[in-house]
């Protein structure tokens, strides 16, 4: 079997999920082709999606796509890659499989948009994956959710999907639906997450991306880190740049920002409450109150 592995990853949590799978399909004699989108400027910058995957994406007979969970949902960039994919034609396969990574909470609607957004394109997806990873807000909070998730406990998913993988035929015939088992969330739920859509949270919820100028050492790095190429310049002081002007609160420009300069605009006070929450509902390190189960899967379950 031929893979192509099209992975978002800005905390990098997808991505080693996405690495163990290349080596484990290798490791089956599969070949692999692993494609990190993650700041890639010409898809986030210049709003290239389709030109992109065509120059980088080589013929293949099943496609994974690796994203992570915000906000209930497949990440709201990388579902511009998903509505970008070309039909299935001699280069681009007719199977495919989502996979996420995702803090424990709520992971339901993901995969099950998922999944349909690859059958609108065209496609049979075949198997979902999910796997428990750390929550990466929780790197901005007191609380630490899954710390150092995930390891070695992806493994054993990682290695059933290569293996389902492995057994696939090309000419799959009729495939079980399997969307009603992703989808487990409530009538409530799925309602609260149709209105609320990742970007209006992001708008809304979270404090602004904010630099402090005066601490600012001009080196750039916060630039060419961001995951979805949003931060530019004004007198080469970072600023939200582009035109939806969207920060996806993923802190990979804090993580290398030599100086603290990049704050948040309402400052603290707002961290402080996610944080009260996030305390409340969780112990010892991973959060009590999802009703997620299993945590980790790979779909059908069979
Ligand atoms: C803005 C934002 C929203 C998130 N929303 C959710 C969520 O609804 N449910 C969840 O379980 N995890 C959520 N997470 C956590 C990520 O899904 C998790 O950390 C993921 O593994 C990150 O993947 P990456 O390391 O590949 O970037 C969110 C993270 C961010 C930054």
């Amino acid at each position: 079997m031929r893979v192509l592995i099209i992975v978002f990853s800005p905390a990098g949590s997808t991505l080693k999920i996405a690495k163990q799978l290349e080596e484990r399909l290798i490791a089956a004699n599969n070949q692999v082709q692993l494609l990190n989108v993650t700041a890639n400027s010409s898809m986030f910058k210049d709003g290239k999606f389709r030109e992109t995957l065509e120059e980088k994406v080589e013929a293949h007979d099943l496609i994974c796509i690796g994203s992570p969970v915000y906000e209930k949902h497949i990440e709201w960039y990388v579902k511009k890659i998903f509505k970008n994919l070309p039909k299935p034609d001699s280069k681009w396969g007719a199977l495919a499989i989502p996979f996420v990574t995702y803090g424990g909470v709520s992971s339901g609607i993901a995969l099950a948009e998922a999944v349909k957004m690859l059958k609108k394109s065209g496609r049979t997806p075949i198997a979902a994956m999910k796997i428990e990873a750390s929550h990466i807000v929780s790197k901005k909070l007191t609380v630490r959710v899954n710390e150092g998730m995930p390891g070695i406990e992806a493994l054993p998913f990682v290695s059933e999907l290569a293996d389902r993988i492995s057994e696939a035929e090309t000419n799959h015939g009729q495939v079980k639906d399997f969307s009603k088992q992703l989808n487990y969330q409530n009538f409530k739920e799925k309602t609260v997450c149709g209105i609320m859509k990742e970007s209006l949270l992001h708008k809304y919820k979270y404090p602004a991306f904010t630099v402090v100028a005066d601490k600012c050492v001009k080196c750039g790095k916060c630039v060419e880190v961001c995951p979805v190429q949003r931060i530019g310049t004004e007198n080469e002081v970072p600023k939200m740049a582009g035109k939806d002007k969207m920060c996806i609160h993923c802190f990979s420009c804090t993580g290398v920002c030599p100086t603290e300069a990049i704050t948040f605009e309402k400052g603290e006070e707002d961290w402080s409450e996610i944080d009260r929450i996030l305390k409340l509902v969780s112990a010892e390190g991973s959060l009590f109150n999802s009703m997620e189960t299993p945590r980790s899967a790979v779909y059908p379950i069979r």
